[in-house]
């Protein structure tokens, strides 16, 4: 390892314990705009394909159109968990998904409120972030991973910013299952402009975050050759 140019203790907490915060958005305390431009302009700093910078960012503080945007991501995250039960219609006991996803039903069940918590919220918080990129997903394999790619490093700058302002957020993708509407509440032109996600900002209630619970490296890192046998087992 080099010498660090920075103090990794710090760093490294920031990296570690950046989270998804639903529970502990303060909807109380109202965001000042300076500050997530502060924030966002630090995203900006991000890398994007050829530095080619196509993203538009939309913050949302106008209180009628985040009422909006909220409703459009409670239902759309309604269909969705209603659809997801579907399938051959039979509903999934959590026997069963445990074995499947190998998982800690507890953790999935706090997930499930927290998740929960902010669908009947979203509409609540202060400040909502939208961001965007130039030009539809339609293309080859490089464009399609170029679009979303040139915005989530920004996107990830903008959470480690806020999380070292004390305000935090959470990546949601829920609305863009109708994604056309909440262009229509924006103004953005939907042939034009992809919308990448939606990112609810608020300052965060309480003062501890911890480090997130990961499947182990070896699962999931290969040197030199890739282990098959870790696709379509438990977890896949
Ligand atoms: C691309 C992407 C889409 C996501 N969409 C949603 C979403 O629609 N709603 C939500 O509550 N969380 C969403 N999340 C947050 C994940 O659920 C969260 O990152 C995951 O549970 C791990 O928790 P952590 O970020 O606190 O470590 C999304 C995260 C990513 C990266």
């Amino acid at each position: 390892m080099g010498v660090p140019e920075f103090d990794l203790d710090t760093t490294d907490r920031l990296l570690t314990t950046t989270r998804s915060v639903r529970k502990r958005l303060d909807l109380e305390r109202p965001v000042e705009l300076d500050v997530v431009r502060e924030c966002l302009g630090l995203a900006l700093q991000a890398a994007t394909g050829g530095d080619n910078q196509r993203w538009r960012w939309i913050i949302v503080a106008d209180e009628a159109k985040r009422e909006r945007i909220g409703e459009i991501y409670a239902e759309c995250f309604r269909e969705l968990m209603a659809g997801a039960g579907d399938g051959d219609g039979a509903e999934e006991e959590p026997a069963d998904l445990q074995e499947k996803f190998s998982e800690d039903l507890a953790a999935q069940e706090r997930l499930w409120a927290s998740v929960d918590h902010l669908i009947e919220n979203m509409r609540r918080v202060p400040v909502l972030v939208v961001p965007c990129v130039l030009g539809r997903l339609e293309g080859s394999p490089s464009w399609v991973s170029s679009q979303y790619g040139s915005v989530y490093p920004a996107v990830w700058n903008f959470l480690l910013a806020l999380r070292s302002r004390g305000l935090a957020s959470c990546i949601t993708c829920a609305h863009l299952e109708r994604e056309q509407e909440v262009a229509e509440v924006l103004g953005i032109p939907y042939e034009e402009v992809l919308q990448v996600c939606l990112l609810p900002v608020a300052h965060h209630t309480g003062t501890t975050f911890g480090r997130a619970a990961r499947r182990p490296m070896d699962e999931v890192v290969f040197v030199d050759e890739f282990d098959a046998t870790t696709v379509g087992g438990p977890g896949w």
